[in-house]
Parts: C-alpha cells; structure tokens; sequence
C-alpha cells in the first residue's frame, strides 16, 4: 500500500506471502513503489518500521534505504 500526501511519497504496508519470500517480490513492488511515485512528483519515499521488526530493516538496507533518526509521535482519537 502506498500513498502520496502531495510532498512524499509514503508506503503503509508491504508484505509478500512465506511461500514466495526472498525471491525478488519484495524488492519487485518496492520498485513499482519508486516508480509510481516518481511519476506523481515525490522526491523522496519515506516508510515506518516496528522497533521489533529488526531482520526487515536488512531488507530495506539491502534495497539502498536508510535509517533516519526520527521519533514517531502519536496519540488515539
Ligand atoms: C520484508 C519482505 C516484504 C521482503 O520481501 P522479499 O520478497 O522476501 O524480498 P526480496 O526477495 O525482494 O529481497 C531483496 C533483498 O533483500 C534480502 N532480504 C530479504 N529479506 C531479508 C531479511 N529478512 N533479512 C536480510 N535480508 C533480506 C534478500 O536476500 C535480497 O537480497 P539480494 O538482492 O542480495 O538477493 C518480506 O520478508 C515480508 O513480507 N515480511 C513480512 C511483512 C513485513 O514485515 N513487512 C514490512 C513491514 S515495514
């Protein structure tokens, strides 16, 4: 899922099922991802990580994103 606010680019989720992991899907619709924002005008994609979730950070290390220092700040409605 992946949205644009009319600054950035934002994915809100991504998930490729057990069975067909590490064979490219992944880095495949990260790609579409680019791509389709690119043609809406975004320069840069942005995505958030659970804490928790260490191992995909490797994934997205892999694919040339980085880690900013940022904190999320939240509150319910
Ligand atoms: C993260 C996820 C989408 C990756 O999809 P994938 O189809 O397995 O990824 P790819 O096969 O395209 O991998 C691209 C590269 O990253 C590497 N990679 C993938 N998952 C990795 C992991 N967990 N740890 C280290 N490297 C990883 C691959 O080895 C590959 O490297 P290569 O180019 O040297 O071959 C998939 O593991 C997933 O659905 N995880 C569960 C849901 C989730 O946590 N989503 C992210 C929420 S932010």
């Amino acid at each position: 899922m992946v949205g644009h606010d009319g600054h950035r680019g934002w994915v809100y989720y991504l998930a490729v099922a057990k069975a067909h992991q590490r064979s490219g899907v992944g880095s495949e619709l990260m790609g579409a991802a680019e791509d389709w924002l690119r043609r809406m005008g975004a320069v840069k994609l942005q995505l958030m990580v659970r804490s928790e979730n260490e191992s995909v950070l490797d994934f997205y290390e892999r694919i040339g994103y980085e880690t900013s220092d940022v904190r999320v700040v939240s509150r319910w409605l």
